[in-house]
């Protein structure tokens, strides 16, 4: 089958060191055929040397080769050239964060249909293998019914790049909120939209978009699910400590580690309101069946490290599939857009207005 023939929009940290990276060990499925930077530097690849180079995106949607447009720009003009290259009638491949507002989402999701081509967010981290782990296991029953979930990063950096500035919308919540959101979002499941409580900070980073944030999601019948990025926190943490009504999970990377009980093999403990016999405290003998996990080979992801290959891998996988065989997106927009509405509560709560798009 011919490979995908790809035109990216971008080639900083993600154009070049993520999906070029990614593409140059999948080149029986994708290849490089156009480069697209404002930096006259950034336009060549040594693994794809005839790649064309152009300096406006406006010149790289109108080559007729590119089937697949990467949009890997800064935060402020992701819908416009998603929608732009849609209407090109390309496929697009559109780096978090997936718009800045629902509206944002909405658009491209109206190009995309109107003109017949796959909107794929690129959400590599979903397919992390410590996230999949957890998710297999809460999904297997093991914990009881989760109740309270934390997805914590902590770390002690500054930044003084434009992903702190507002107006290149910038700011954790863009950066690797999309990240922690989404796999909180999928913990917190699909009965119901969560209600949200954030608070967003400023505390180290140079720029005026905040670095450190607390965001909390509830429901009247799901898990409540708290995402922490903190700037100032130099401690490790455990990433995910999980909480059900038959037992516990915590771990990082690197190693989970969960622990439960089968209720079935313990007695009914009806409300009794007598004061108990000898004064006595509420007490039981609980045992405990653990369980580890760990990857194999080396951990391979880590907040604030370089996207892990495997991930990018996998949801390369997938569009392939979507584009070459008509198979479902596994990750599709009208699940990002529940994304981004927690995003935007979260924003407009703190009083941040949305940055203009260029
Ligand atoms: N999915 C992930 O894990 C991940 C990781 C890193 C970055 N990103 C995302 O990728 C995007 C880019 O971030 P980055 O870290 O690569 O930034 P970067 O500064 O390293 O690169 C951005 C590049 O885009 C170019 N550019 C910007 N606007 C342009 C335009 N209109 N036309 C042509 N070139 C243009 C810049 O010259 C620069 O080379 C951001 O939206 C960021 O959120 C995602």
């Amino acid at each position: 089958m011919e490979p995908i023939k790809v035109g990216i929009i971008g080639f900083g940290r993600s154009g070049c060191s993520i999906h070029a990276s990614g593409i140059e060990k999948m080149q029986d499925r994708f290849t490089i055929c156009a480069i697209c930077d404002e930096i006259p530097e950034r336009r060549t690849h040594a693994s794809f040397p005839n790649a064309k180079q152009y300096a406006t995106a406006e010149e790289l949607l109108a080559d007729k080769e590119v089937e697949l447009v990467v949009v890997a720009t800064y935060n402020y003009s992701h819908a416009k050239y998603a929608i732009m290259a849609l209407d090109a009638g390309k496929h697009v491949l559109c780096e978090k964060p997936f718009g800045y507002r629902t509206d944002d989402v909405d658009a491209m999701i109206e190009a995309a249909k109107r003109n017949n081509r796959i909107l794929q967010p690129f959400q590599q981290r979903r397919y992390e293998e410590d996230f999949q782990k957890v998710l297999e296991i809460c999904k297997s029953g093991v914990l009881g019914k989760i109740k309270y979930v934390r997805i914590s990063w902590p770390g002690f950096s500054r930044r003084w790049d434009w992903q702190t500035s507002r107006a290149f919308g910038g700011g954790q919540l863009y950066n690797n909120g999309p990240h922690l959101v989404d796999h909180g979002m999928e913990l917190f499941g699909t009965e119901e939209e969560p209600e949200v409580c954030a608070f967003l900070r400023n505390s180290l980073s140079s720029g005026d978009a905040e670095d450190e944030f607390n965001i909390t999601l509830h429901g009247k019948n799901s898990p409540q699910v708290e995402l922490i990025i903190s700037a100032t926190n130099a401690f490790p943490q455990d990433r995910w400590p999980i909480c059900g009504t038959a037992g516990t999970l915590h771990g990082g990377t690197s190693k989970l580690e969960w622990k439960y009980v089968d209720w079935s093999k313990y007695p009914e403990r009806p409300l009794d309101t007598v004061p108990l016999e000898g004064r006595k405290y509420c007490s039981e003998k609980l045992e405990f069946i653990t369980e580890t996990w760990e990857p194999e080979g080396a951990a391979d992801s880590g907040a604030g490290a370089a996207p892990a290959p495997k991930p990018v891998k996998k949801l390369y996988d997938t569009l392939f599939e979507a584009i070459r065989n008509g198979k479902p997106q596994e990750i599709t927009p009208a699940d990002i857009r529940r994304r981004i509405a927690v995003m935007q509560k979260a924003y407009e709560q703190n009083n941040i207005p949305f940055p203009s798009e260029k």
